[in-house]
């Protein structure tokens, strides 16, 4: 029996791949590589020593969808594949909601044709939205979401909440995931976007090699301690193994985890930490907010240890120097 990863080649989707395979796992891929390079194959292969059938196509072809499921003994899937850069999505929101809804509604009727039902779902703390309070626990409601992605996010949640209300014999794990950064300890494998990221620690990584001027930080007036924004920062290996113990642990049914540190960490905390573990200087300037950030939200993740035995084991300095050395191999 074997493990679907659509997106597997992705930035989470390869750490993810990693631990299933580490854990004795058949592992199948299947990507556009819309978003990702066809070394990373490779060096997922060299990672684990193991052997993966990969299928690159776009799983918004149904019927291409369907052969998978016929030429292979799947019995769960784990769905990274989407589109998730917050700006562009503002900028292209037909693009986000096409694929990343046309996507999830192909891969759940493919799955209901072929009576497999046991899905885990990337879901993001965007789906949270604005709240009351920057502690987000999965007993609150989602909140208004503040861009086309994060809707596309919560609907995809409320899709497969109505599924499950329709045919109980689903089990679907929702995982929302808070700021997934670091890469592997190999070096083989990390956040690779293309173009000028748009994210945090691939910004820090370009300006901290030289291919970058300096690191605009949004804003320095924030309610925060420091003025700069709060977030929740979780190393990508801790979060590939948080997809490893919902497959395991999950109770049947729909359940919902967040997977994160707890800890909320400023912009100029986490700079300050990669410069000081790299013992390198990061060029950076305070600039006007970006519109859409959030001052400050950080996860409750006590449901996910309660009931999935899982928490975070690595810290703000392992991510930063995973990172690095990640940027240095490049
Ligand atoms: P990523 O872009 O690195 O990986 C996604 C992969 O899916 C890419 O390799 C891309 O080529 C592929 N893909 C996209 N659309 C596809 C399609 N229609 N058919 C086949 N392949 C397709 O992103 P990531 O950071 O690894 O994120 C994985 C998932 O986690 C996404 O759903 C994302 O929204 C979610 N998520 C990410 C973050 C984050 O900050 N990285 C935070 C919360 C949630
Ligand atoms: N930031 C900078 N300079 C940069 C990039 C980011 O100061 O060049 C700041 C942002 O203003 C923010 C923090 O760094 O305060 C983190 O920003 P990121 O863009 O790295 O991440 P976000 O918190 O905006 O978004 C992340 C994921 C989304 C997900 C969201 C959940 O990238 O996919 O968390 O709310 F939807």
């Amino acid at each position: 029996m074997a493990i679907l990863v659509t997106g597997g080649i992705g930035f989470i989707g390869s750490h993810t791949v990693v631990e299933l395979a580490n854990n004795g796992n058949e592992v199948i891929i299947v990507d556009n590589l819309y978003n990702s390079k066809i070394e990373v194959l490779e060096n997922i292969k060299k990672i684990t020593g193991k052997d993966f059938r990969f299928y690159q196509f776009d799983i918004c072809n149904k019927e291409k969808l369907e052969e998978i499921f016929k030429e292979n003994k799947i019995d769960s899937v784990i769905h990274f594949a989407g589109y998730k850069a917050v700006g562009e999505s503002v900028k292209e929101p037909l693009m986000y909601y096409s694929n990343n809804l046309i996507s999830t509604i192909n891969l759940l009727e493919v799955m209901k044709k072929f009576n497999i039902k046991k899905l885990v779902f990337s879901s993001s703390a965007a789906v949270y939205g604005i709240q009351e309070t920057p502690k987000c626990s999965e007993k609150m409601k989602r909140g208004e979401t503040t861009s086309p992605y994060g809707t596309t996010k919560a609907m995809i949640e409320k899709i497969l909440e109505d599924l499950y209300i329709s045919d109980n014999s689903w089990n679907i794990t929702i995982l929302r995931y808070f700021n997934p950064v670091g890469a592997h300890s190999s070096g083989l494998i990390g956040e690779d976007p293309r173009g000028t990221p748009n994210n945090l620690m691939p910004y820090i990584l370009k300006v901290a090699s030289g291919k970058l001027d300096v690191l605009n930080i949004y804003g320095n007036n924030y309610p925060t301690p420091d003025g700069t924004c709060i977030r929740d920062y979780i190393h990508v290996v801790d979060l590939a193994k948080g997809h490893v113990k919902a497959l395991e642990k999950a109770p049947n049914g729909l359940n919902v985890y967040n997977l994160a540190s707890g800890k909320g960490v400023s912009v100029l905390e986490l700079v300050k930490t990669f410069e000081k573990v790299n013992n390198l200087k990061v060029n950076y300037k305070f600039v006007d907010r970006r519109p859409g950030d959030l001052p400050e939200y950080y996860a409750d993740p006590t449901k996910a240890y309660n009931e999935l035995g899982w928490k975070t084991a690595k810290n703000l300095e392992d991510i930063c120097k995973d990172a690095w050395n990640y940027e240095k191999n490049k």
